[in-house]
């Protein structure tokens, strides 16, 4: 791709949904228009009708200018706007199990279990080695289920069209209105919408029913979930509206005077004398621009000219929002509302990745679509989490592992910055499980793949679409030809961002998907040991680190010494035998998968080279499956930079340390060891020049990081006290970090990450469960029982404590706690009020957290 195709990249979300209502600001005739230098209409006018002139070019013609704002002004008087996207979320039944006759209009359902969507039934069920969904999937039941709702429909929409949108449902799903078929849609993870206008009955009784099968056992590598997992919307548009997902916004010229933002659309329909109004906001809500023109044709595209456009970027992600409305005569047809991003960002073979002509690393994660003890049912309160637990670590790249995400996790990566690496597939045609997505690959992939382009071309965030993760044809000449065919299809709905493929085979002769020449970037899983000589072997070609590390830590668990690096398991031939009784991995950052490498190790390599552009370390947070290196009871990963409960590592301050400009100091491991035992002391530290390590108010040592180091560490002889680290900067104290020798578990501590939250049923509240002695020090090796119950408007959403092994359903009101730690998801009610969390355990003294939910 040309370098200046890779630039310039705008961006548009269509946030008309749940809550996101009908955006109809009143706008009165003098549309500030400071901000704007021109608007470009690329379409011709009918002579008929009068054009808006361009904002503030004094040229136009007197009369024409009377003219557009006695029509700006009918225009303001208008009917509000007309689409309407509700939340379709509420009011579902659920049965687990199959039943074809409840797909009828008559079905007696009224035995089924009412709940909200979204939901995934697997995180419900029993953790068993025996479910046929393996332990790579974390051993959680799957099967079939069926969905069903009961709704009226206005009468005033008829007329209307009326579609059911699905964010995505896991998977191969059926839809049925009033017993009329609608269709089915294998992929687990894209976004699909039905019409349902023509079997609707409009004010009187509607049932839509859904039937999930993901009885097709094994089909993932990782934990899938089951069910509507994501959101749901009912939307209604007049006969003439916007297509879904026809809007196409870019920003093809960018510089610091100004900045073009081209808008594409696609119309349903045309009819004689509509218009096309576009409507620019800045961030701050206030009207900067404002055109009409006729729409004198079902695609249309605008220009218009910012002046000194605020740019969007991970630093500053500033968004401007475009309104779009379709209008006939008086009538408001239909309106849009986009968040619109400017940005440009270029790889550079030599010098790597820069944005808004910047140079910047990516310090990127992949990241699993699972949250948790939340399972795979999306909830925006839950990503938004994670995304601030990774932004405070310096994180600015997300990779969407390996599938097309939930909508909100770009629109949240638009708002908070982080740039997305969006990817499609984990296989192609060649399985690498036995009923995955192979299956469904040659009638659905291109379809599938252009829905993934269109819904999310919009987005600032999206910065690079993945066509696969070590996708197995890259080893045969089979993926030649596949590569160009998916790019293709790619450029032709965006051809503004470049495409790479996560490769896991290095040597480019063997790679038939980089021989494909398809690839704009090239993207590597592994292989370190050749990055440095990347342009040597890729000559004049990009680099992108799509996977890397595969680090194993358990948090809070510490084996001595720590002097070597091991593999676990050692290589693809030796089965694994080491490992400890309790199936931990010490969080020391010295032990990898063999395909792996540590944390300190990777980003070395990574800081060191201009042209390796930047990685996305697998990965940000532990997720459900794939417990590499042990055995069941082993069901979820090690990888994560974060635990599943959202507990960072101790490694995930080395991040900090390297990644963000904050001063940092860390020490590890925790102070409760037998007396006389040697023990490895570490510190990430930044902003600082050396660190002082004390036992017991006794001088051990001053260190600096040497080298490429980026951790200092001692060797101290283990007595119970005080240790305690000072970081110093010119011999000024930075930072100090004490960790004490902890008693008995006497107490309970709980930590609520906000004090109030939304009645709104989906919001969430995250209580931090710790057991500490009598002083508050952290317990490190307490596993006590701890009980909650909650009064007031809220219920349990999920407990978790980050083990790796714990066979503890996640929906419960009770959780062991894990090296000292848990975690209580608190969701509230539709009711605002009061929500009070008490937790109890065995002979310690019991907490309480009060909270208001409104
Ligand atoms: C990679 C793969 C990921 C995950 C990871 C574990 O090869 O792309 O999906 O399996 O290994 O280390």
């Amino acid at each position: 791709m040309k370098e200046t195709n890779l630039k310039a990249l705008a961006c548009a979300i269509p946030l008309l949904r749940g809550g996101r209502g009908v955006f109809s600001k009143a706008i009165g005739n003098g549309a500030a228009d400071n901000e704007v230098l021109a608007w470009r209409i690329n379409t011709p006018l009918p002579l008929h009708l009068p054009a808006a002139p361009p904002l503030e070019r004094g040229t136009v013609k007197k009369l024409k200018h009377i003219i557009y704002f006695v029509l700006l002004f009918c225009i303001c008087c208008h009917a509000s706007a007309q689409r309407k996207v509700e939340d379709f979320d509420n009011g579902w039944k659920f049965m687990l199990g199959d039943d074809s006759l409840a797909k009828r209009q008559t079905y007696n359902d009224a035995k089924w279990r009412q709940l909200e969507l979204p939901h995934d039934w697997s995180i419900e069920g029993k953790f068993s080695k025996d479910n046929p969904t393996t332990q790579a999937e974390g051993g959680l039941p799957a099967g079939i289920g069926w969905y069903r709702k009961t709704f009226i429909v206005s009468p005033a929409l008829k007329g209307k069209q009326v579609f059911i949108d699905f964010d995505g449902v896991y998977h191969n799903s059926e839809v049925w209105l009033n017993g009329h078929y609608l269709g089915k849609r294998p992929n687990g993870y894209v976004s699909f919408s039905y019409e349902l206008t023509r079997y609707l009955n409009f004010g009187r009784k509607n049932i839509i029913a859904v039937r999930i099968d993901n009885s097709d056992q094994p089909n993932s590598r990782w934990y899938s979930g089951s069910g509507i997992y994501r959101n749901v919307w009912l939307t209604s548009v007049d006969k003439t509206h916007f297509k879904q997902w026809g809007m196409f916004v870019t920003t093809p010229a960018i510089n610091s005077e100004a900045a073009t933002v081209h808008v594409q659309t696609s119309l349903s329909s045309l009819k004689n004398g509509l218009l096309l109004k576009l409507m620019m906001y800045n961030a701050e809500g206030k009207l900067i621009a404002t055109n009409i023109s006729a729409a004198a044709d079902t695609a249309l595209s605008r220009d218009v000219v910012l002046k000194t456009p605020k740019l969007w970027s991970t630093e500053h992600p500033y968004l401007y929002k475009l309104t779009l409305q379709i209008i006939d005569g008086k009538q408001v047809l239909d309106n849009y509302l986009v968040n619109v991003g400017i940005r440009s960002f270029n790889f550079d073979p030599q010098k790597g990745f820069s944005l808004n002509g910047e140079r910047m690393k990516i310090k990127g994660v992949c990241m699993h679509h699972d949250l948790g003890a939340l399972g795979a049912a999306v909830n925006t309160r839950a990503i938004e989490r994670q995304l601030e637990i990774l932004k405070a670590m310096g994180c600015n790249a997300i990779r969407t592992a390996h599938n097309p995400p939930a909508p909100e996790l770009l629109d949240l990566c638009d708002k908070m910055g982080f740039l997305v690496l969006d990817e499609a597939f984990d296989m192609w045609a060649k399985k690498k499980n036995k009923h995955d997505y192979h299956e469904e690959w040659a009638q659905w992939h291109t379809r599938d793949l252009q829905d993934q382009i269109l819904r999310d071309r919009n987005h600032p965030s999206v910065f690079m679409w993945s066509i696969g993760n070590e996708i197995r044809e890259q080893f045969d000449s089979t993926g030649i030809s596949i590569a160009r065919e998916l790019v293709k299809t790619v450029k032709a709905i965006d051809p503004t961002r470049p495409v790479t493929s996560a490769l896991s085979e290095a040597d480019p002769k063997k790679n038939f998907i980089y021989q494909s020449g398809a690839l704009d970037v090239i993207g590597f899983n592994y292989h370190p040991e050749v990055w440095a000589d990347f342009l040597k072997n890729y000559p004049g070609q990009k680099f992108i680190a799509t996977e890397t590390t595969s680090a194993l830590e358990t948090r809070g668990f510490y084996d001595q010494p720590t002097d070597t690096t091991r593999h676990w398991p050692q290589s693809s031939k030796i089965p694994f035998t080491q490992g400890n009784s309790e199936l931990a991995v010490t969080a020391y950052d010295n032990i990898t998968a063999y395909w792996g490498t540590t944390h300190e190790d990777t980003w070395k390599i990574i800081k060191k080279y201009d042209f390796l552009s930047g990685l996305f370390v697998w990965t940000g947070f532990d997720y459900i499956g794939e417990p590499t290196p042990y055995p069941w009871p082993a069901r979820s990963s090690y990888f994560g930079i974060v635990d599943l409960a959202g507990f960072p590592k101790d490694v995930y301050y080395m991040y900090q340390s390297e990644w963000t400009d904050k001063s940092v100091l860390h020490l590890l491991p925790h102070w409760n060891w037998q007396v006389g035992q040697i023990v490895n002391v570490w510190a990430y530290y930044s902003q600082a020049d050396e660190v002082e390590l004390f036992l017991n108010g006794r001088l051990l040592g001053i260190r600096k990081k040497s080298g490429d180091g980026l951790h200092v560490e001692w060797r101290v002889k283990f007595e119970p006290g005080i240790l305690k680290a000072v970081s110093r900067k010119n011999g000024k104290v930075v930072l100090t970090s004490e960790i004490h020798t902890a008693g008995p578990a006497a107490k309970i501590i709980l930590t609520a990450d906000r004090k109030m939250i939304k009645a709104d049923g989906k919001d969430l509240l995250y209580i931090t469960v710790r057991i500490t002695d009598k002083d508050g020090n952290t317990v490190p090796d307490a596993n006590n029982l701890v009980s909650f119950k909650i009064t007031g408007p809220g219920t349990i959403a999920g407990v978790d404590n980050g083990s790796e092994t714990s066979m503890e359903p996640f929906k419960a009101n009770y959780r062991k706690v894990f090296h000292g730690l848990c975690l209580a998801i608190i969701q509230p009610t539709h009711k605002g009020g009061n929500i009070v969390v008490k937790a109890t355990a065995g002979g310690l003294k019991t907490a309480e957290v009060s909270i208001v939910s409104k």
